[in-house]
């Protein structure tokens, strides 16, 4: 059974469908971020958060990677509104959550203020380049945040992966079915290549379950759609995992790119969902060249053992070596990197559009078809 303590120390619940809210007139409309925000606070996976942050926790989080008590947090989890919006809330009123118009929560207002956003690039992501993508998200979005502690008063319908959306208290409950005391989180948002075998495996020699838990929620759009992906993971698992020693559910928050940070937040989060362990490899949900190889490895050395909570497994980058004949990394190959496969996402990515195969050495050829022939069904889609 795992007995791994959530962040902070409670699983939050904060989904009250029997909360009546038809009475109340003010609504905000949220994006699809803060709507999913809204539902993974909910369900416990951002505990210890039971709001969207108000002032002085979104100020100690971009500040110290931490909410103003102490507790270790890195990402800000924000509620962004229009000015006008902003303008006619007043502090401790309920208002609507609103998706498509459609009410999903109630926010209860703590306070509304104006990030200095030009700061909060520079602290989170490291910069205020336009091209980073977590960046053009973070200034698109509106000008004034609410903060406040929220209830969830309807689940998002789910039209995808509809066996694999679990709530933190049911991958517990799970891992403990299948009997497993160590549990390794793997993040990922792209397709599982040979290099991420490699590490999930290397890993789960040490471990009870490996916890494949894929980010599904909006990525950059040049990402490979979550569906494909899915699809990959289902034939790789059939084919080259133990069945139980695998288990398989999404994670439906946004891609945030924000490299080192977004490493604490994940691990975070994976520990809620009921991980011992979490894999952080080479420049863990980096994009670009924006962070440093071992980056997203290194921040963790700011907080102690237990403020995190979760035990990290750090990972060199690893590939395919021809005279080793099987996947390393500097750590354990004696060759010179003319033996080595080195392809990333973006190169595949690549090669897949032209219609190419990366080589299996790369990638598994079952994973190469399912790739190959996703993106041959979304060209034909947008043609
Ligand atoms: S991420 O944005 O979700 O981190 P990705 O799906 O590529 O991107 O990575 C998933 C995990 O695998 C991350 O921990 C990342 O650091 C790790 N990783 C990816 N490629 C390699 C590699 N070649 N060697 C070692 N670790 C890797």
């Amino acid at each position: 059974m795992t007995t791994i303590q959530p962040h902070g120390g409670t699983l939050i619940d904060r989904f009250k469908p029997e909360t009546p809210y038809g009475h109340i007139q003010k609504e905000i409309e949220l994006d699809l971020t803060a709507l999913t925000d809204l539902e993974l606070i909910a369900v416990g996976a951002y505990s210890p958060l039971t709001g969207f942050l108000n002032q002085a926790d979104y100020q100690s989080v971009v500040d110290q990677m931490r909410l103003s008590d102490g507790t270790v947090w890195s990402l800000p989890i924000t509620l962004p509104v229009t000015h006008e919006s902003a303008e006619s809330l007043s502090t401790g009123e309920d208002v609507r959550l609103t998706y498509k118009g459609v009410t999903y929560g109630i926010l209860q207002v703590g306070d509304t203020f104006f990030p200095d956003k030009h700061d909060e690039a520079e602290k989170v992501y490291k910069t205020t380049d336009l091209e980073h993508p977590g960046v053009k998200k973070l200034l698109d979005r509106p000008t004034v945040y609410v903060g406040g502690d929220i209830t969830l008063v309807k689940r998002i319908e789910k039209n995808s992966f509809i066996n694999y959306h679990l709530d933190p208290s049911e991958t517990r409950k799970k891992f403990s079915s299948l009997g497993w005391k160590t549990v390794v989180g793997f993040q990922t948002r792209n397709p599982v290549h040979r290099a991420h075998e490699y590490i999930q495996k290397t890993a789960l020699e040490t471990v009870d379950g490996l916890f494949l838990n894929p980010l599904v929620g909006e990525t950059k759009s040049d990402d490979i759609p979550a569906d494909v992906r899915m699809e990959s993971y289902h034939v790789l698992l059939e084919n080259y995992y133990p069945s139980d020693r695998v288990f398989l559910a999404v994670f439906p928050a946004a891609m945030r790119y924000a490299g080192p940070r977004e490493a604490i937040f994940h691990a975070l989060v994976r520990k809620n969902f009921g991980c011992t362990h979490f894999i952080v490899g080479r420049d863990h949900a980096g994009v670009g060249n924006y962070y440093g190889t071992y980056e997203a490895q290194e921040i963790f050395s700011q907080f102690s053992e237990e403020e995190i909570g979760i035990t990290t497994l750090f990972f060199e980058h690893s590939f395919y070596c021809t005279k080793c004949e099987g996947m390393a990394s500097s750590k354990t190959c004696p060759h010179s990197s003319e033996s080595h496969v080195i392809l990333s996402g973006t190169k595949v990515r690549e090669l897949l559009r032209n219609g190419e195969l990366p080589p299996s050495t790369f990638s598994r050829k079952e994973v190469v078809e399912v790739l190959i022939n996703g993106l041959r069904k979304q060209k034909e889609k947008s043609a």
